[in-house]
């Protein structure tokens, strides 16, 4: 359903130019979670920001459900991250005047919809769903990291997103915090979301339906 083909990106930095992706390909199927692993620097980072449409690369291809979208224009690429994109965060990037409920509203703030009683009752189901009940009106400063971990994914949940793209999802939390965020991790993908997880964790990586190493810009194994 999501297929990135010879993926290359350079940067130019203070040291000259920087090959970080010399040709990267990754394949993501329908409802599939696959781990992208490798050690810091190797490049994860940008390959995922490249595939969640965040950074557009140099050279390659990136297909979604059979359209070419490498060269789309800017209003179709808004148009998928509101709605099929869903994208979280190492440090989950929630906005901190706006309580979780508002964080989970965000997509639709920013423009997927009105904001109607029935959006909002769908926002609480999807904070009762990441075992956030009753926590919907504080502030993210009043909530623990795995906490506010769990109302970035409910807000990737709200738009009923098609395919979740998460850097480092679980790299501040400690042990226990980060098993649970795996585990509602792959209670999603039964659920049907196609999942991309960008790790330096091994252990997180192998609980994938399948685990792709990045090295020397590429993607070794798939
Ligand atoms: N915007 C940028 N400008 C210059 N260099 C960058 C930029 N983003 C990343 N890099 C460099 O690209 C390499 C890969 O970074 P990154 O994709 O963040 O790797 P990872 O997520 O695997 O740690 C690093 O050497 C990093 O310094
Ligand atoms: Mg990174």
């Amino acid at each position: 359903m999501f297929e990135a083909k010879n993926i290359t990106k350079t940067f130019n930095g203070e040291g000259g130019e920087a090959a970080v992706l010399n040709g990267a390909d990754l394949l993501v199927e329908p409802g599939r979670f696959v781990s992208i692993v490798g050690r810091s620097g190797s490049g994860k980072t940008t390959f995922l920001n490249i595939l969640s449409t965040l950074l557009a690369p140099d050279s390659g291809e990136l297909l979604y459900r059979g359209e070419d979208i490498t060269h789309a224009s800017r209003a179709r690429l808004n148009e998928l991250r509101r709605r099929d994109f869903a994208v979280i965060f190492q440090f989950h990037h929630l906005l901190p005047y706006l309580t979780a409920r508002e964080n989970v509203l965000l997509p639709y703030m920013q423009g997927l919809g009105p904001v109607t009683a029935a959006v909002r009752r769908r926002a609480d189901a999807c904070l009762d769903r990441v075992g956030l009940s009753g926590k919907g009106g504080k502030l993210p400063g009043h909530l623990s990291g795995g906490e506010q971990q769990r109302v970035a994914i409910a807000r990737a949940l709200v738009k009923e997103s098609a395919i979740l793209f998460a850097d480092e999802p679980t790299g501040n939390l400690d042990k226990e915090t980060g098993d649970a965020i795996m585990g509602l991790l792959g209670e999603l993908k039964h659920e049907g979301l196609a999942i991309v997880m960008v790790t330096h964790d091994e252990e997180y990586a192998a609980r994938a339906d399948r685990a792709v190493r990045m090295a020397d810009g590429m993607v070794l194994k798939q």
